[in-house]
């Protein structure tokens, strides 16, 4: 698409993150139209277009796909379906913004890479943390030296989620456990930072259907830096991360993955508080700006999140997944 129209949006799935997503949509309205929501079901897809507003509800991910008024396609299902959903949203030629973990594997990352690819069409993983402000003011302020040379990144999210063996973040089939929903943030982040690890050591504890609820991640590097990572489906923790390096420290005390300021100790100085403004609503304008932006620009990657870096990530949880040994279904 070209010119400076809202970007037509189509939600596929009628779950959490879909509702939050579409909330977040209407806070931008020169940038962002929601036209669409798809659905295993025609009620649930009716029921979310009623709730928010949509001119058109489909009762199948086909229909949604193909129909012509939408630009871009918002995947918001279980990661199991992450796969399936997106591809046939690129074979139809759409756009695609994919919610993280990208996929349920590398395998299934480059399946997605390369069909987008081949099509020409825009596709994205939904890594939010990539594009929020405060991160990237970080970024900044590491690339101006700032901190020095980084030598280490800490960074955990965990949350108390009582046991229920049906609910997605439990359930093998629809990708369950910590690493894939929460490890995903930290393992992308000291991505961002430090590259592609050279080594990976990993310890889990698993639920009893067989997938990680309790989970840490060490990351080597070439360079010496490391990254020792945690997530959690047992307690309710900060979610805080640091990013340490020879000249100073910066500290997301809370909700790294999400923050809207951060605290920067540069040596022999007074430690700065660094606050950007409020995000909007919650969080997920930056990314459908994002996409919007790369749309009318006529690209097929962002260059915040780009499918390489996705793949790396991917590779890593594989990689954490081989030592702790959690297998998905069909695996
Ligand atoms: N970026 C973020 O901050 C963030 C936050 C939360 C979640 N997420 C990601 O968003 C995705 C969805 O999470 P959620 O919390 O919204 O999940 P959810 O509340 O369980 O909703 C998922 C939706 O997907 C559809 N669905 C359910 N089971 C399915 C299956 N087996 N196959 C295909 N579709 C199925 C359902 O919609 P229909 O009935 O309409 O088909 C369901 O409402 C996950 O990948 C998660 O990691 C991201």
């Amino acid at each position: 698409m070209t010119g400076t129209r809202p970007v037509r949006w189509g939600v596929l799935a009628t779950g959490s993150i879909a509702h939050a997503f579409a909330e977040d949509l209407r806070l931008i309205p020169d940038d962002a139209e929601l036209v669409a929501v798809g659905s295993r079901s025609a009620a649930a897809a009716r029921r979310f277009a009623d709730r928010h507003g949509i001119a058109r509800a489909h009762g199948s991910w086909r229909d949604l796909a193909g129909d012509a008024e939408v630009d871009v396609v918002y995947v918001a299902t279980p990661h199991s379906a992450h796969r399936a959903a997106a591809a046939l949203c690129l074979d139809a030629g759409k756009a695609v913004l994919c919610e993280k973990p990208f996929t349920l594997n590398l395998a299934q990352a480059q399946d997605l890479v390369t069909l987008a690819r081949k099509r020409n069409v825009f596709l994205m993983e939904a890594m939010w943390t990539y594009i929020n402000p405060a991160v990237l003011r970080m970024r900044e302020l590491i690339a101006d030296g700032a901190i020095g040379e980084l030598r280490s990144v800490q960074a955990d999210f965990s949350i108390a989620l009582p046991y229920d063996a049906g609910h997605r973040l439990h359930d093998p089939l629809q990708g369950g456990g910590a690493l894939l929903d929460l490890g995903v943030y930290p393992v992308s982040f000291a991505h961002l930072l430090l590259g592609v690890p050279d080594a990976v050591q990993a310890w889990a504890h698993f639920n009893p259907q067989g997938v990680d609820d309790n989970t840490g991640i060490l990351l080597g590097y070439d360079s010496g830096a490391v990254a020792v990572l945690s997530c959690s489906l047992g307690t309710q923790t900060a979610q805080h991360a640091s990013v340490n390096g020879t000249l100073g420290r910066i500290e997301f005390a809370r909700d790294f993955f999400h923050a809207d300021g951060f605290v920067l100790h540069r040596q022999g100085r007074e430690p700065e508080e660094i606050r950007l403004p409020d995000s909007p609503g919650n969080g997920y304008t930056h990314e459908a700006l994002e996409v919007a932006r790369c749309l009318r620009a006529g690209a097929t990657e962002s260059p915040y999140v780009p499918l390489d870096g996705t793949l790396a990530v991917m590779a890593t949880l594989d990689a954490v997944r081989a030592r702790i040994g959690v297998r998905y279904p069909g695996e």
